[in-house]
């Protein structure tokens, strides 16, 4: 089973990234932000505190979520709903809840399985998730140009607000107990600050193919040794 996790803050083109290399190699695409995001949605539309940590884990132990090219939340289409400025706003909260990690980890190591591997993007994928992933990639980009992208994305929204709300949601992300966003001492960091992204997905997949050749070199050495030991026996 192969992973492949790329892991990083807001609008540093995890996304983007991330999917153009799952479908250049075949591999499925899980977006573990999406499934934080609808926890947070679906407490607030059940009228829970995004804060209320004990109401906000039961939910998240209890919903079914359904995470693919749409975001079944209770069999429910939330796919638009997950990415509004609201729930932008409460997923750092619910995403800090240590019970709702636990339970959301165990759905994306589940999902990651029954879709035998997959290219992960998200937070903690390198350093919690998937640990021992095949190749692990963490994006950055400065701060006006991560701004500067979501702005664009969310056309209802100003730059200074997007500014504040992703510094706010950054300052989170990596200041909570509970598995803070930090780069994995083995990923390979890119920073995407003023560069093409389609250059930097070209640099995943040569990054991807140098491990998987460097995999089946290690593979065919151990069946060398193998057939070394067998033969001295
Ligand atoms: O990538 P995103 O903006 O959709 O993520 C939404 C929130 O979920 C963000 O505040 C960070 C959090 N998150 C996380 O803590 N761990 C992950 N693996 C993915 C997202």
């Amino acid at each position: 089973m192969r992973v492949i996790a790329i892991d990083g803050p807001a609008g540093s083109g995890k996304s983007t990234v991330a999917k153009a290399v799952a479908t250049r190699l075949g591999l499925a695409y899980l977006d573990t932000g999406a499934m934080y995001r609808a926890i947070a949605f679906e407490a607030m539309r059940r009228g829970i505190d995004p804060a209320d940590a004990g109401p906000v884990a039961t939910l998240a132990r209890e919903v079914d979520l359904a995470v693919g090219e749409k975001v079944l939340v209770d069999g429910v289409d939330a796919t638009i709903e997950i990415r509004s400025p609201e729930v932008t706003r409460a997923v750092s909260t619910v995403a800090a809840n240590p019970a709702v990690r636990q339970e959301l980890v165990a759905r994306q190591r589940e999902w990651v399985k029954a879709h035998d591997g997959a290219v992960v993007e998200g937070r903690d994928i390198g350093t919690v998730v998937f640990p021992s992933a095949d190749l692990k990639v963490y994006l950055t980009a400065d701060d006006q140009e991560r701004a500067s992208r979501r702005s664009k994305e969310m056309l209802d929204l100003q730059y200074d607000q997007v500014a504040a709300d992703i510094a706010r949601r950054d300052h989170i992300d990596s200041t909570r107990p509970a598995s803070p966003l930090s780069v994995a001492d083995d990923a390979i960091r890119i920073d995407t600050t003023g560069r093409n992204i389609d250059i930097v997905v070209e640099e995943v997949l040569a990054l991807a193919a140098q491990e998987e050749t460097a995999d089946e070199t290690s593979a065919q050495g151990t069946d060398h040794d193998q057939t070394r030991r067998g033969e001295a026996r």
